[in-house]
């Protein structure tokens, strides 16, 4: 069987989150898109110019555990804007969606470029003040000195560079199903999503 499952939305909405339940639930392949963009983002906070970074990203540079920092998350944003950059990011993220088995991949453009003919498609979102809430809890047990205001800015400036974009903008694909996780705690979301998923198997 080859299900793809498309998981869009904006930052700390907890597509994350429900991705990881939803691929562990069915034994899906799990591709954290971002990671894509944060490692080209921190290839060029070390100086690397951001298209030959990308085209020459390895699966050493995924490491997730240097890659989760605000500042990060800003480059990773600001590297996304580039055609060439998403354009070097392509074929393997189309190359995941088609492993037997399933896949599920979450981002921002997979229901709408990398993946449009995927089985399912989510749109998770919630209000930015909640995103920047849930972010801050997580950035504070690491860092003692961030602030909710700048952890709130920070989170809008990301939606607008991510959704004003030329190239693949932030947006629901006309057929996604929206969650929106403003007022639904985790159990219930993943439970949303993963009753999508059934219904399209
Ligand atoms: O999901 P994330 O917060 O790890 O993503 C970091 C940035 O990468 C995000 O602000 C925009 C970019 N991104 C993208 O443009 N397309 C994707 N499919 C995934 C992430």
């Amino acid at each position: 069987m080859s299900i793809t499952v498309a998981i869009d939305g904006p930052a700390a909405a907890g597509k994350g989150t429900i991705s990881k339940a939803v691929a562990a639930h069915f034994g899906f392949a799990h591709l954290d898109t971002g990671l894509l963009y944060r490692a080209v983002g921190a290839k060029t906070l070390a100086g690397f110019e951001a298209i030959a970074a990308a085209q020459s990203l390895q699966a050493e540079d995924l490491d997730a555990s240097n890659l989760r920092s605000a500042e990060v998350a800003q480059a990773a944003s600001k590297v996304a804007v580039i055609a060439e950059v998403r354009a070097a990011l392509v074929d393997f993220q189309r190359a995941f969606a088609q492993r037997s088995g399933g896949a599920v991949l979450d981002g921002r453009d997979i229901g709408t470029v990398i993946c449009p003919e995927a089985q399912v498609k989510l749109f998770v979102t919630a209000s930015a003040e909640v995103r920047a809430e849930r972010r801050y809890l997580e950035l504070a047990a690491k860092d003692g000195d961030v602030t909710r205001a700048d952890v709130l800015a920070d989170v809008k400036a990301r939606d607008a560079r991510d959704m004003t974009r030329a190239e693949a903008p932030l947006k629901p694909a006309e057929d996604a199903v929206l969650i929106d996780t403003t007022d639904l705690d985790i159990a219930a979301a993943i439970a949303a999503a993963v009753r999508q998923v059934s219904s399209a198997i």
